[in-house]
């Protein structure tokens, strides 16, 4: 049975991608912060697709040993991961000098020091078997500088440049292993806006906001076609297909505008 390990897989996208991967016949490993909410997702999705296997683990991804504690959960059960999607992460909002410095340091942490250390010590046994996919999830705000959402659109930058490089890597080295990054735009109705206080910004009814589900369909039909790269939402990929011919000015009144709070 194919195995896919998504962390965040409880809840917001990556339960709206897990209900895919479910009815696509895969075994789900999650991991996620809340072990109450672990508990609560996999009675709801076993609800839904009785037959779905789902193995879950309460883990904080923002310690360090973290990553490896995942990697050692999944290879002492004798699982082996087909496809990895490293979408747990979270988000600060505001100046970047009124934020907390350690609220900020976990979300680095999470967002770019396991998404990097994950993906490093499940590529090594896809490399190995040369196969297996890794879906990074990353965000529209990689593509620019955000004020009031600074260090969250620089650790996204991360996982962007990140994971086109490495596909170009994989490419270059003529392996069949594949990274897919996926590059959403503000998605209106997940757990993220409340959780991070985003309450009332714009840009959650905004320009190109998109939802969990049509996220988890672009997704899962990028995935199934083979494709590296997509900005997930219709009006967010024809702003992305616009931005080079907008200057850098009008770009970031755009940002400015979106992420205003109303
Ligand atoms: N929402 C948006 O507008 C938006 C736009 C672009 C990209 N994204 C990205 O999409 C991904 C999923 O977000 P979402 O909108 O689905 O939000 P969400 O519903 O809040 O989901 C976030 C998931 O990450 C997990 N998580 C957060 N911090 C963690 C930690 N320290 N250790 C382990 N797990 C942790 C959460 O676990 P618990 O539930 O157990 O706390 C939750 O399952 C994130 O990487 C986010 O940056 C979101």
């Amino acid at each position: 049975m194919r195995t896919a390990l998504i962390t965040g897989g409880s809840s917001g996208i990556g339960y709206a991608m897990s209900r895919r991967f479910a009815r696509g016949g895969y075994k789900l490993l999650w991991v996620a912060l809340d072990q109450n909410e672990l508990i609560k997702a996999k009675a709801a999705l076993q609800t839904e697709f009785n037959q779905a296997q789902v193995e879950i683990l309460a883990i904080d991804l923002s310690k360090a040993e973290s990553a490896q504690a995942v990697y050692d959960w999944v290879t002492s059960n004798g699982w082996s991961v087909d496809t990895l999607v490293n979408n747990a992460g979270f988000g600060t909002y505001g100046y970047v000098s009124d934020i907390p410095v350690e609220r900020e340091v976990a979300m680095i942490r999470t967002n770019v020091e396991a998404t990097y250390r994950l993906t490093r010590l499940f590529l090594d046994d896809m490399l190995k078997r040369d196969a297996g996919t890794i879906i990074q999830i990353a965000s529209n705000s990689a593509f620019q500088p955000v004020a009031r959402m600074n260090t969250y659109a620089a650790t996204k930058a991360f996982v962007y440049q990140f994971s086109r490089a490495l596909q170009e890597e994989l490419r270059l080295r003529k392996s069949k292993v594949r990274c897919l990054t996926v590059c959403p735009s503000a998605i209106s109705d997940t757990a993220f806006k409340s959780a991070n206080g985003l309450d009332g910004v714009r840009t959650f009814k905004g320009l190109a906001t998109t939802t969990a589900e049509e996220v988890a369909d672009d997704v899962w039909n990028a995935y199934t076609s083979g494709r590296d790269f997509i900005v997930t939402g219709a009006r967010m990929r024809f702003l992305f297909g616009m931005r080079r011919l907008i200057p850098y000015g009008l770009q970031q009144w755009l940002v400015r505008r979106e992420t205003a709070t109303t």
